[in-house]
């Protein structure tokens, strides 16, 4: 009996070549899986796709709630975003994908998993370092990375072998999506100096075309997780849709990025991520409200750890365990709603509260009801500024010249 392979399907002419390929190559029986993360593709022809082209089982597994759930949403209470901008969407499915991979390996008695990725990107590091996480017994199959096909090539191995070709590669851009948001390279996004044509975008207006009128949102968390818009309580996959269409409408979430690869290469990629973007947004806003000056500043460096073992497929290691119980802990009481404006491709705080601010009229105003006792000022910097005092005595060489 062939042994079975459980291959991640998108149903693009990669991974419908790779059925064939593998068949052919390593005589395995080939298993598609396809997770639904809120692509929005049509994930019945997908799957029938798949069988049409020799697969001799296909799933689709809709994996959105956990996908928000267990990936986005504790990825915002971390505020992880690589590089300071891309927030990291399709890194983020890569592990849920190869979690899947090694469920259905496990149930179907399958010796090995198989991926589409190349042999350039992040993401065949994701998923090959996903699977080792869960399943290191698992035989790892990358046929994109093992075939040396170009991509004439694959499309004439395609055509030879009955294989439909998806109208979607007819376009010249290389595009992944989820309910995070939208990843765009390839074409004429190479040059680095070329702006992106208008038809590289499909969820956000021109910022120039969005409306000329401001939408105002309201977003409510609990302990760092949003529950609301505009005071409407609703499941995070709701949330999430609701504010990428009405962002987008008015052009927030485009991100231009010359970001670096865990192999070491530099490439140009575009991202579309209304909704993420406005959550990061509103999250961090709540956090300078309900964080200490020292949590705010260690958390930020917690993000930048957060964001890069998240890019470099590192999701299932103890470093993260790690990091995710101090962020966890510092969501308790991130709790309360924020105001935003967005315009023309802006997106702008503009209030915020929490029944547990730390912020305290009665300390902060210049007007009646001040409560903040000016003359103690005196005595902490008599003892703040005393070492300065001391130095500058001890050592008039390193005083201060301009
Ligand atoms: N550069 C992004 C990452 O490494 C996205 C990769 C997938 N992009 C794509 N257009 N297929 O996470």
């Amino acid at each position: 009996m062939a042994q079975k392979v459980v291959l991640a399907y998108s149903g693009g002419l990669d991974t419908s070549v790779a059925i064939r390929w593998i068949k052919e190559k390593y005589n395995m029986d080939v298993i598609a899986v396809t997770a639904d993360v809120g692509g929005d593709r049509d994930l019945e022809a997908v799957r029938e796709k798949a069988l049409r082209v020799g697969a001799v089982q296909a799933i689709v597994v809709d994996a959105r709630a956990d996908f928000v759930k267990h990936f986005a949403f504790p990825t915002l209470r971390a505020d992880a975003i690589y590089q300071g901008v891309y927030p990291l969407a399709t890194a983020l499915s890569r592990p849920l994908i190869a979690r899947l991979l090694v469920d259905v390996a496990e149930k179907e008695g399958a010796s090995a998993v198989a991926h589409g990725c190349t042999g350039k990107g992040n993401d065949q590091v994701r998923m090959d370092v996903g699977v080792a996480a869960l399943a290191p017994h698992l035989r790892i199959i990358a046929p994109a990375r093992e075939w040396g096909m170009t991509r004439e090539q694959t499309i004439a191995y395609a055509q030879r072998h009955a294989i439909p070709i998806p109208v979607t590669s007819a376009s010249p851009y290389s595009i992944d999506q989820n309910l995070w948001g939208r990843s765009i390279e390839c074409g004429v996004l190479e040059d680095p100096w070329v702006e992106p044509p208008e038809d590289v975008f499909a969820w956000t207006a021109s910022p120039q075309n969005a409306p000329d009128q401001p939408a105002y949102v309201e977003i409510s968390f609990e302990k760092g997780l949003p529950t609301a818009l505009d005071g409407r309580e609703m499941d995070g996959i709701a949330l999430i849709q609701e504010l990428n269409a009405l962002a987008g409408r008015h052009g927030v979430g485009r991100i231009d990025h010359i970001e670096d690869r865990l192999v070491g290469i530099k490439s140009r990629e575009i991202y579309e991520a209304p909704a993420a973007i406005v959550l990061f947004t509103a999250h961090q806003a709540l956090e300078a409200m309900t964080l200490s000056r020292e949590q705010l500043k260690f958390k930020q460096k917690v993000a930048g750890e957060y964001a890069d073992l998240i890019y470099n497929g590192l999701w299932f290691s103890s470093f993260h365990q790690d990091l995710a119980a101090y962020v966890q802990s510092t969501q308790r009481c991130v709790t309360g709603t924020v105001r935003l404006k967005l315009h023309k491709g802006a997106c702008k705080v503009v209030g915020r509260r929490s029944p547990c601010s730390l912020y305290r009229h009665s300390l902060a105003t210049y007007d009646k009801g001040d409560e903040f006792d000016q003359d103690a000022s005196v005595g902490f910097i008599h003892i703040w500024g005393l070492p300065v005092r001391v130095q500058a005595q001890a050592q008039p060489e390193s005083k201060w010249t301009l």
